[in-house]
């Protein structure tokens, strides 16, 4: 039985995230010094309909070391029966998501709606303790949004509940990601509360994560789009030194993601094509990797980097944010340079350069 509060002591978290968070990219995180890995969001309802897809979400790898799988419900019936499913198929301990912004989700009283209703959250959490014996913990951000910042109403509700652990993702539902995480609302939840909690927000170099903790005094950090963005996040989490990779160790890395995948989808016309699909779509974020800038500043995650000079052909192709890319790119992980051919060139202005993040 994990004992979450030696387990969060220091850790470093992979957050949960609906597709970032598939079975081969939390190996690569893990083997890069993730302590902590966790599942996409599952939704209550659907895993115990039965639906097959829900329960690929909840798949464990034989070497996942602290595996939690989030879970999305607003109906104690379906959670309690969730609960004991994923409890069933080996999760160190379950997440109830109260933070996911997407209207799809709060019209149904899921995710960040919850934040509207801290009593019922908290019911919520006592009813999915009684049902397990595993860890309960819980996901929230600041509020529903800013004019209703409840977040130490909302924290103390799910430890009354009997939340294991509070992760705090310091930014409203409506501020999606427009403004900077707030730590000192972290670190307000974590000198209240008698829990561990894990501070969430913009962790991209280990200055960060230092920072974090400085400000926050919480006993983990929880870490997403730097992850999805460079996966060694988690190497230099340990280290505390910022790393510069060569455009070949980057590729050596998504080698690896390469291989992690195979041997998870089946190295096989459906498997391939299964992890095409996910590669295509992590070439989204490693395209936006920049090192520290020449100056010795830092550069943000919420923009693009502006000035970026490429040092290298590679490391320019590498930065390019175009299907045509990303296309190649995929074909030349997955079967190498000489099915790949030759590199397709530069779009004409405005042909296909992405500005967006992809969603989850
Ligand atoms: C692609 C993607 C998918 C996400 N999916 C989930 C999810 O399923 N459950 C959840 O609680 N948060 C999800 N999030 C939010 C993150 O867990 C995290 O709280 C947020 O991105 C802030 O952390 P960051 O600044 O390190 O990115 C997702 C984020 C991204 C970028």
């Amino acid at each position: 039985m994990t004992n979450l509060r030696e387990v969060l002591d220091g850790a470093v978290v992979m957050a949960p995230m609906t597709k970032g968070g598939n079975l081969p990219y939390r190996r690569l995180c893990q083997e890069l010094g993730a302590d902590v890995t966790m599942s996409e969001m599952v939704v209550a309802h659907n895993l115990v309909k039965g639906s097959k897809s829900e329960y690929a979400l909840i798949k464990r790898a034989a070497d996942e070391r602290h595996f939690a799988v989030q879970v999305a419900g607003s109906r104690e019936d379906s959670l309690v029966e969730a609960v004991k499913v994923i409890e069933q198929r080996g999760a160190s301990w379950i997440d109830l998501n109260c933070g996911c912004p997407i209207e799809s989700m709060t019209r149904k009283g899921l995710g960040s709606s919850l934040l509207q209703r801290p009593t019922k959250l908290g019911r919520l959490v006592a009813a999915m303790k009684a049902a397990v014996s595993i860890p309960v913990t819980v996901k929230i951000r600041l509020g529903y949004d800013d004019d209703a910042l409840n977040y130490m109403t909302v924290a103390r509700a799910a430890v009354e509940g009997g939340a294991d652990a509070i992760g705090v993702h310091g930014r409203t539902r409506t501020q999606r990601y427009r403004k900077l995480a707030s730590w000192e609302a972290v670190g307000e939840v974590a000198a209240a509360v008698p829990v561990p909690v894990i501070g969430n927000g913009d962790i991209l170099f280990p200055r960060d994560i230092v920072r974090g903790r400085e400000v926050a005094k919480c006993a983990a950090v929880m870490i997403a789009r730097g992850a999805l963005i460079k996966p060694w996040i988690f190497r230099e989490a340990k280290t505390g030194v910022d790393e510069d990779p060569t455009p070949e160790e980057r590729l050596a890395l998504y080698r690896r993601y390469v291989a992690i995948g195979l041997e998870h989808f089946g190295d096989d016309e459906r498997g391939r094509k299964r992890l095409r699909g996910f590669l295509e779509w992590h070439l989204q974020w490693w395209c936006r990797h920049v090192p520290r800038r020449p100056d010795g500043t830092y550069p943000q995650m919420q923009e693009r980097e502006e000035h970026f000079s490429p040092r290298s052909e590679w490391e320019a192709f590498l930065w390019r944010n175009d299907p045509a890319a990303h296309q190649w790119l995929a074909t030349y992980l997955l079967d190498g340079e000489a099915a790949a051919g030759p590199r397709p060139p530069l779009p004409e202005a405005g042909g296909g350069e992405r500005d967006e993040m992809p969603e989850g």
